[in-house]
């Protein structure tokens, strides 16, 4: 376990969230050289730094940011293994009351940051072969989400995107694929009214949310040499049927 993503340096987003979290002790359990990006969550970036990752602020709304932090990481890291797009942003409302800036705000950290994080690391990528992406989806990418016509553009955005990398960057040996971790109890469900979440356990056959420790695994598995030939998918934890 200890040498499965040994030698591996892997760069996530959104750290401080509940899957970024189990992903983060997993990887470094398993070898990895983990840094991640937070905003506001700094006791929890500091919990995760003493367990052996490195943590940069950085706010993925905002390009001078990502263009300071990208400065600073791309001086002190020649090479990356595996970028996982994982940080998301919410401000969820009906369309007759979305404001320009919800819109806008979550469009820049959900879709906007991933496309020009992966742009200013591929030099990095391409140092390794193979190198890996993967985004972290959601179903409201492919089939709505009321309430978060914003949330559920960025992500149907993000699969797409996903889609089209996997074709352009094949060639160059990066793998480039989406997971959608399914109902998962973190930060941003503490928001759903409890009616909702009793909904979504009910249409699950299995009755369950789904836990970050498995979509956490599953990452570190899909992150190690044991794959080499997986690109352009996207994988469901969500326990619904099709
Ligand atoms: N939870 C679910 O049921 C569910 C379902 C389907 C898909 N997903 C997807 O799974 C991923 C993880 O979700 P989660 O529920 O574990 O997340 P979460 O606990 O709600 O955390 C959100 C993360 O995004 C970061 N973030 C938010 N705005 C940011 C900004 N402007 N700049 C930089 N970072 C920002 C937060 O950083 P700070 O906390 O440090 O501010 C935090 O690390 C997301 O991509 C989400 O869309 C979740």
């Amino acid at each position: 376990m200890k040498l499965f993503l040994s030698g591996k340096k892997i760069l996530i987003t959104g750290g401080t969230s509940a899957l970024g979290e189990a992903f983060i002790r997993r990887a470094v359990a398993c070898g990895a050289e983990v840094h991640f990006t937070y905003l506001t969550a700094e006791a929890k970036a500091l919990e995760l730094e003493t367990a052996g990752a490195k943590k940069h602020t950085v706010d993925l709304s905002d390009k001078d940011k990502i263009d300071a932090f990208l400065k600073s990481f791309v001086a002190k890291n020649a090479s990356l293994d595996v970028l996982i797009h994982n940080a998301a942003a919410t401000a969820d409302a009906m369309i007759e009351n979305m404001s320009e800036e919800a819109w806008e705000k979550v469009l820049a950290v959900d879709l906007k940051a991933p496309f020009y994080l992966t742009q200013k690391l591929l030099p990095l990528l391409l140092a390794v072969r193979p190198a890996k992406i993967f985004t972290i989806v959601s179903r409201a990418g492919s089939e709505g989400l009321m309430g978060a016509a914003n949330y559920a553009a960025a992500k149907g955005g993000l699969i797409a995107m996903t889609k089209t990398l996997a074709r352009e960057l094949g060639r160059k040996q990066i793998l480039v694929n989406a997971i959608n971790p399914g109902f998962m109890m973190s930060r941003m469900t503490e928001k759903i009214s409890k009616k909702a979440m009793q909904n979504a356990l009910e249409r699950s056959p299995l009755r369950t949310y789904s836990d970050p420790e498995e979509v956490a695994a599953f990452l570190v598995y899909l992150s190690s040499n044991l794959v080499r030939q997986v690109t352009g998918q996207v994988f469901h934890f969500e326990s619904r049927p099709l």
